[in-house]
């Protein structure tokens, strides 16, 4: 935009997006369109060393609004101060990606760039997503600067491990854009008054396999959609978010534990909520798995059937009350049993019990949807079909409503 003087959108809904020099800026520009498709009005703040990669011409356009950079800077006239402006103007500020050098100027206060600049002057909450060869991600000055920086309220995206963009492999990719949006819808959300807030929240998800022999499982077909959902509402109201999980989990900005079995994730889950609030098991967890593994892959032979001697599984749930955690169960039920549901949360002694029908057209396992009742201490709530995002909202409006009645 060199030789313009744009001018900045303004309106609630501003996000400032400060782009530098990594060569996973490609992604920033998914990102800036995903945010327009989350319905905010990205401005994007390009250094020099990002124009190299990708130029303001291309977020102009994915933005729908004029790109800022340098030059820009100082080709404004009639006492148009841009950095002044775009701090104003803006709600939230992200850099994406944040190379090591405007990490470290961003710690060190320089501002010898228009988005350092902006950063000095703008109060709201910013958040960085890294992205770097390793060796410069673990050296002692960026894990120093990251830390300065998180210390006074930047919200670090943490670089994932990975193969990197020079070739070599190790921790120094940046968070995908679908976590980036997620840290800028909580962001805006203002999260900080609310009872999830600073909280700590284990939720599981997805099928347990419960190996055969080498290549042999017995699973189930829980997609872990309705778990993440209720992981990434937790972390949108403002919750320190774990998420045990025996499926990818793909742009999640929280921490994730990846397990295969139900006595994994038992062991995970045990960790996890050692110093946890909340936690809530919507995984599908087997009840029976085989006895012992066989050794390698079990041949067919001349055999005519296979019995599989199996054994019950450790109930997770049942072994993680204690004062202070509140729980969450899940019951899957074939069939409209809502008392067996009621009789569940009994047994379990959870705080919250949420149960669906299985057998329900397009809800349930595997699907999008949802339809089911939160069985709580006082009523219980019928949540109609709906996606698993609106659910997941029901089922964080209840356990906000149980940790502020305790
Ligand atoms: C091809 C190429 C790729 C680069 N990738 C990165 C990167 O991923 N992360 C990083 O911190 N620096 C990277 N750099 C170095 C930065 O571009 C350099 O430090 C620059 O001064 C950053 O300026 P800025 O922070 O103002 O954008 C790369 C440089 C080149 C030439």
């Amino acid at each position: 935009m060199s030789g313009q003087t744009p001018t900045a959108p303004a309106g609630e809904r501003t996000v400032l997006v400060g782009v530098t020099g990594g060569i996973a800026i490609y992604k920033a520009v998914e990102l800036v369109r995903g945010l327009v498709k989350d319905g905010f009005q990205p401005l994007v703040v390009s250094t020099q060393a990002a124009q190299r990669f990708v130029m303001p011409l291309t977020f102009a356009a994915v933005s729908q609004a004029p790109a800022l950079d340098d030059e820009s800077a100082w080709q404004a006239s009639g006492g148009w101060f841009q950095h002044i402006e775009a701090a104003r103007t803006a709600r939230v500020m992200v850099v994406a990606p944040a190379t090591a050098n405007t990490l470290a100027k961003m710690a060190a206060g320089l501002a010898d760039n228009l988005l350092t600049a902006i950063y000095l002057a703008f109060r709201g909450p910013v958040i960085v997503a890294p992205t770097m060869n390793w060796a410069m991600n673990e050296h002692p000055a960026t894990v120093a600067n990251l830390r300065l920086l998180a210390a006074r309220g930047v919200e670090v995206l943490p670089a994932e491990e990975g193969e990197l963009a020079c070739g070599e492999e190790g921790s120094g990719r940046m968070a995908p854009p679908e976590a980036i949006r997620l840290a800028v819808r909580r962001a805006f959300a203002g999260t900080a008054a609310g009872p999830l807030a600073g909280k700590k929240v284990v939720v599981t998800s997805g099928g347990t396999r419960e190996r055969i022999d080498a290549v042999r499982f017995i699973g189930n077909r829980s997609s872990g959609k309705m778990g993440r959902a209720v992981a990434d509402e937790a972390y949108l109201r403002g919750a320190r978010v774990a998420l045990v999980t025996t499926q990818p989990a793909d742009g999640a900005p929280y921490g994730v534990v990846r397990v295969e079995s139900s006595d994994d994730m038992g062991a995970a889950v045990r960790e996890q909520v050692r110093d946890a609030d909340v936690l809530v098991m919507a995984a599908a967890v087997a009840d029976f798995k085989p006895r012992s593994e066989e050794a390698g892959k079990i041949q067919r032979g001349d055999r005519e059937a296979l019995t599989l001697d199996l054994v019950r599984t450790v109930d997770i749930l049942a072994g993680t009350a204690r004062p202070g955690l509140f729980r969450v169960g899940f019951a899957a039920e074939a069939g409209p049993r809502l008392q067996r549901a009621r009789e569940k949360k009994a047994a379990t002694g959870v705080d919250l019990l949420v149960f669906n029908d299985i057998l329900a057209e397009g809800v349930g396992i595997g699907a999008d949807e949802n339809a089911i009742t939160i069985i709580t201490a006082r009523e219980e709530i019928e949540v109609p079909r709906t996606s698993k995002r609106a659910c997941a909202a029901a089922i964080a409006d209840q356990i906000e409503a149980g940790l502020q009645a305790r």
